[in-house]
Order: C-alpha cells, then structure tokens, then sequence
C-alpha cells in the first residue's frame, strides 16, 4: 500500500487532487434508518485511504427538507439531524485529515430552501418588505396578478414562479409571486442584497474555521439576474440559447465574477488558502473566468460527459479543456460522472445517440446496454483522465463500476423532475442508489435498515467485498492507477503521441506514457506495463476499449 505523504499545508494541492465526491444520503448509513450519514462516511474512511483519493467532495449534507436531494438547504451553518451534527462534522474532518485527505464541502448560493428562516420570514412580511428582498419577489400579471410575472421556466419543469398567499389578506390569497429556477422548495436569493452577500461570506467562514479545505459551489453561473422592467423574455433554458457575451438573462452574467471575487478575499483569509471549484453551464469560452486566480480558481469542465466513445473526439475535447484551464491560470478537472448524470459505466454501453431521458423511461430495456463494453470503456476512460494533468472528481461507485439502476420504480422516485415534469422524466435517482459494501446482508452492507432507494439484486456483483477480494476487480484498478499516478504525476506538461486512428496516447514528463484504444487493438511500445484497464498478453496488443500506463524507458 502505498504511502499518502500529501502535505495538508500545501497550497497547491487541489491543481492535481483526486477528489471522491460523496452524496452522503446514498454512502453508508450509520444508524440505520435507511439514509447515509456522517457515522457512516467516518466508519469507511478507512477504504478511502486505501483508495488513495487525495479529497472528498460532500455533497449537502444540510438541514433539508430533501425536496432536492438536500440542494434545498434550511440551515447553512448545521448538519441534518438525520445525517448527523457538528460534533461528528468534527470528527470527520479530524479523521480524513488523519488519513492526509481533504474535505470540500458543497455549498448552494442560488438559493435556499423554503423552510429556511430567512424565507419565512419573507412570506411573514409581506410585499415591499427587507425580508423579501433577500429573494425575488415580484407582482403578478394580468388584471390580478393571476399571471406569473415572466415566462421563465425552471430547470425541472414547469414555471419558475409561484404564487404565495397575501399576509394582509384574510383569505389568504392574492400574494405576490417568488422566483424558483429550480424547484419552487429552492426560492432564489437576491444577490442585489448587500445582506445575501454578507451572509455567504459569513457561511464560508464558519466552514473554513472548522477545517474544511475547500468549497464546491453549486449553480455558481445562476447568482446574478437581469431582474431589470419589464422582465426580459426567457422561455427555455438551454446551452444553446445561453449568451455567452455576459448578457444573458439569467446566467453567466459579468457580474457574477465581482461575487466571486468577494469570496476569493475571504478563502485567501485562511492558510493554506481554502480552494473553490465552480459548477458553472456557461459558454465554453467563458467557463475559464470562474477559474481566475482571483476568483475560485477551478471550474467543472463538463465537455467530456456529452462526449461519446470516439478518439477523434474525447482528444478534442481534452486538448480544449486543457487549453481554457491554461488561459486561466487554473488546472483543469476531469469529470465523467456525478449525481446529476447517468453514471459513464451505462453511458458507455449504450449506443451514441441514445436519448438518455426518454431510454430511462424505458426502465433501461430498450435498448438494453452491453454492460460488458460499457465497463471495459470506463474502466479505460477512468485511467485515460487520470494520466492527464489537473484534477480528477470521481463520484462515489464508479470505482466499482457501477452501472445506472435504470429500472428504479416510478413510485420509488425521489427526484423532483419526475413530478415537475408530469412523470415524463424519471430524473436523477439512478445515479444516487446507496452504495453495496457487501454480497448480502441489509441493503448490501450500506446500513442494517434497509435503503432510501431501492437496490437491485444485481448490485451484489459489484459490492466492495466482492471487488475486494478480486484481483482485476474495477476497484483494484483505481487503487492501482491511484497509487501510481500519485508516484508519477509530475508537472503540468503533456504532449499527445502520434498514434493510429481509434488511439491516444498521452505522454508525460518523466517517461510515461498511457494509450488508449477505442474500438481497434494497438501494438504497445517498449516499456513496463504499470496498470491496465484490460489484460495485455505475450504479443503486447493492447485490447479494443482499454487504457495501459507504461513506463518508457530512455
Ligand atoms: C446543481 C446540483 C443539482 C441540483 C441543482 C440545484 O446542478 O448539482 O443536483 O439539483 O444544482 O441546486
């Protein structure tokens, strides 16, 4: 096993970091009443040790009504009863920093949840009052304001208004209306508000004075709107119609960068400095101007996950992310799977062109996808991005392997897209299944009281006791490429070898090399075969949909 050595005081550290993301509701559950909780993460820190990860992701782990799988947060500065409390936020970070891992914590500004105090608050109030100006209240249209006050839509479905009863009036009726871009549990804040501002700085303080290393900001493109009257027209929400000149309506607006500046003073407060990585959907060339130096210094770059299986492709995309990370002076991340996202195992076992919403629908039967292509993609995806320069976010699971559950029950669906979108959409939930530690048992070794999201009978075959035990398992190999890349990560130079059609090879400083195959075998070059996603026999052939490092010698 190799020896994590990581210096917690290095500023630098999250430019190459391997960062775990954990959606604890769906990680291990301590107590035993179905939802993941920090008793349970703490208890595994152990196995993500021996992953070799250099930082956890968490995922919300607030006070929420879970109306949106916690991004509906109630109180900023605690932890979900039902997930634990800030003894045991304590505890957890004492123990992954005992174990040289980082914690970043997730943090929602678009928006609170709608029982977070300052929105009671705000519908107590009433119309024109300091309470409601921390959201975005506005007069209905029409002869009674009946009408929502614009035609902007919410990212799951439906309008992105809703109407509240009148304090004043007896009836409760006739209030005003309150702008939700995501569920109508998430109204949006203000960040007009001097007071939303202060707020914020103020929550990522006390999060950095309690040791956490860093920050992962949620909808970070969505703070600053044009709420300027009349309401612009913005009836749909897509990359496509997005300006990407800092004019957009609702998005990637120029002034959301001042925001971002404000938190960079307060991060750069703290030694080492806490580190930011912005979730933003911005146009391509805008996404480096989250990642200034001033500002949160990484952005997500998302280009990978819409890409498919295709040389051609995935080394465009790449040398495009490398390319925008450098102009920013950032480093760039890698990602191909997160809690929003049908997991890359099942993406890559599909055909190209499958619209993956409407074969969700299907309950993953039409078409069925070839597991068996899908994993040996992955497992080569996995090692391709890890031999490259900048970050890497893993989501909890893909270090199994773990497929979609594609044929989740309608009537299991946690998702708010389901019922926003009239049971059109199952949404996100297939992702988001609790993790199986092991082959049997209560919800395979998650917890002893079964599981939030039902789990199929199939995850058995990827529990991590099963992986454990296997040599060639998917989890052996991260811990493998892991280990090694920790010993091999130098610098953030990279040149692409000139490699047949169907092939790419990433050559690094210090003589290594790591080839990938898509769809085609290649021939590998001289040199010490140090991890492989596929077995390599006497002719050195690297199979079709597989990923070898290797050491060059000079
Ligand atoms: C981000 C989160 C997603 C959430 C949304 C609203 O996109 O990743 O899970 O639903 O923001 O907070």
């Amino acid at each position: 096993m190799p020896i994590r050595s990581r210096d917690l005081t290095d500023p630098d550290w999250w430019r190459s970091a391997v960062v775990y993301q954990v959606y604890p509701r769906s990680f291990a559950d301590g107590d035993g009443d179905g939802i993941g909780d920090l008793a349970g993460l703490i208890d595994r820190v152990p196995y993500l040790a021996r992953l070799g990860i250099d930082a956890v992701w968490l995922s919300p782990f607030y006070p929420s009504a879970l109306a949106d799988g916690g991004y509906d947060v109630d109180d900023y500065r605690d932890v979900d009863p039902r997930i634990g409390d800030l003894t045991q936020f304590a505890e957890l970070v004492a123990a992954l920093h005992r174990e040289r891992i980082r914690l970043v914590v997730d943090i929602v500004p678009n928006h609170s949840g709608s029982g977070h105090r300052w929105f009671e608050a705000a519908l107590a109030a009433g119309p024109g009052s300091p309470e409601r100006a921390r959201y975005i209240f506005r007069d209905g249209l029409g002869e009674h304001g009946e009408l929502p006050p614009s035609d902007w839509v919410s990212h799951f479905g439906g309008s992105a208004w809703t109407r509240v009863p009148d304090p004043s009036s007896a009836a409760g009726r006739g209030g005003q209306w309150y702008l939700h871009l995501f569920a109508p549990e998430q109204p949006d804040f203000d960040w007009s508000n001097q007071e939303v501002r202060d707020e914020f700085l103020d929550i990522l303080r006390f999060w950095a004075d309690r040791g956490v290393d860093g920050f992962r900001v949620d909808v970070a493109h969505g703070l600053a709107k044009d709420l300027s009257e009349p309401l612009a027209s913005y009836p749909r929400i897509h990359r496509d119609v997005l300006k990407d000149d800092g004019t957009d309506v609702l998005f990637d607006r120029d002034e959301v960068h001042e925001i971002f500046r404000g938190w960079r003073t307060v991060l750069n407060e703290y030694e080492p400095p806490r580190a930011a990585v912005a979730e933003a959907w911005a146009a391509p060339a805008r996404l480096p101007l989250y990642a200034r130096p001033d500002e949160l210094g990484q952005t997500f770059e998302f280009d990978l996950v819409l890409e498919p299986w295709d040389a051609a492709g995935f080394r465009r995309s790449i040398e495009t992310s490398l390319a925008r990370a450098q102009a920013a002076g950032a480093s760039s991340t890698w990602v191909l799977s997160n809690h929003d996202l049908v997991r890359h195992a099942t993406r890559f076992g599909l055909p190209a062109d499958v619209d993956l919403p409407a074969w969700l629908m299907t309950h993953g039967a039409d078409p069925v996808e070839d597991r068996a292509l899908g994993l040996a993609r992955a497992r080569a995806a996995a090692l391709l991005l890890l031999a490259l320069p900048g970050s890497a976010y893993l989501y909890q699971g893909e270090e199994l392997g773990l497929p979609e559950v594609a044929d989740l029950p309608f009537d299991a669906l946690e998702d708010p897209i389901w019922e926003r979108n009239g049971h059109t959409e199952k949404g996100r939930d297939g992702a988001r299944v609790p993790l199986p530690w092991t082959a049997d048992g209560s919800s395979f070794g998650f917890g002893s009281g079964g599981s939030h999201l039902p789990q199929p009978g199939w995850f058995r075959e990827f529990a991590v006791s099963v992986e454990d035990a296997e040599p060639d398992s998917t989890l052996n190999l991260y811990r493998a490429a892991l280990a090694a890349r920790a010993e091999l990560l130098v610098g953030d130079g990279v040149t692409f070898g000139d490699a047949p059609d169907g092939v790419i090879e990433v050559q690094r400083e210090g003589g290594w090399r790591s080839i990938t195959t898509f769809g085609v075998p290649a021939p590998l070059p001289e040199g010490e075969i140090l991890v492989s996603s596929a077995a390599v026999g006497d002719d050195r052939v690297l199979p079709p949909d597989a990923t070898a490092w290797l050491r060059i010698s000079a």
